[in-house]
């Protein structure tokens, strides 16, 4: 079953946004199998954003995201990566549609809530970064026959 990264950058725990962002993934059928609730240091986040080096958003994004908590957690389920960035919406919270994580819950680009990975090599990626320890945990929820069917 695919796995994917969500974190919760420091705007969305310091807004007490954790347990919403978790209720609308957990509500879609995901399942949370991994987390983690850390202060990221500047390396982590450096080599977590490293495609984007050089970008004029580059550094203010690495000090955000070291600046206060992150909420790390690993999803799965049936397409999870595509699933969870259908759930979080697209990268500017003004722009985002309604309905989506992002859409629903922030203003500023620079302060969108949340983080999911794009594609099944960077969730590897990310998920062997943040999760460096593995830990992801197997079991099943109530509902999978009723979310999966045959
Ligand atoms: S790009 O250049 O199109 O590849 O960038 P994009 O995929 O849109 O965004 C890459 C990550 O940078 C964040 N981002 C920003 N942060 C702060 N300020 C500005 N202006 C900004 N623009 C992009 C964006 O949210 C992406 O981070 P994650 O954590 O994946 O959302």
């Amino acid at each position: 079953m695919e796995r994917t990264l969500v974190l919760v950058k420091p705007d969305g725990v310091h807004r007490g946004l954790v347990g919403e962002v978790i209720t609308r993934i957990e509500r879609k059928g995901l399942k949370l199998v991994a987390a983690r609730m850390l202060r990221p240091d500047a390396r982590l986040v450096e080599t977590h954003y490293a495609e984007h080096e050089g970008k004029p958003f580059y550094r203010p994004l690495v000090d955000f995201l070291t600046s206060g908590p992150v909420m790390a957690m690993v999803v799965e389920g049936e397409g999870a990566i595509a699933v969870v960035r259908n759930v979080v919406g697209t990268t500017d919270p003004a722009t985002s549609p309604p309905g989506t994580i992002r859409g629903d819950l922030g203003l500023q680009i620079s302060r969108n809530v949340v983080h999911a990975s794009d594609s099944p090599a960077s969730a590897e990626r990310e998920i062997a970064l943040w999760f460096p320890e593995g830990g992801m945990l197997e079991y099943e929820r109530a509902d999978e026959a009723w979310l999966y069917g045959e």
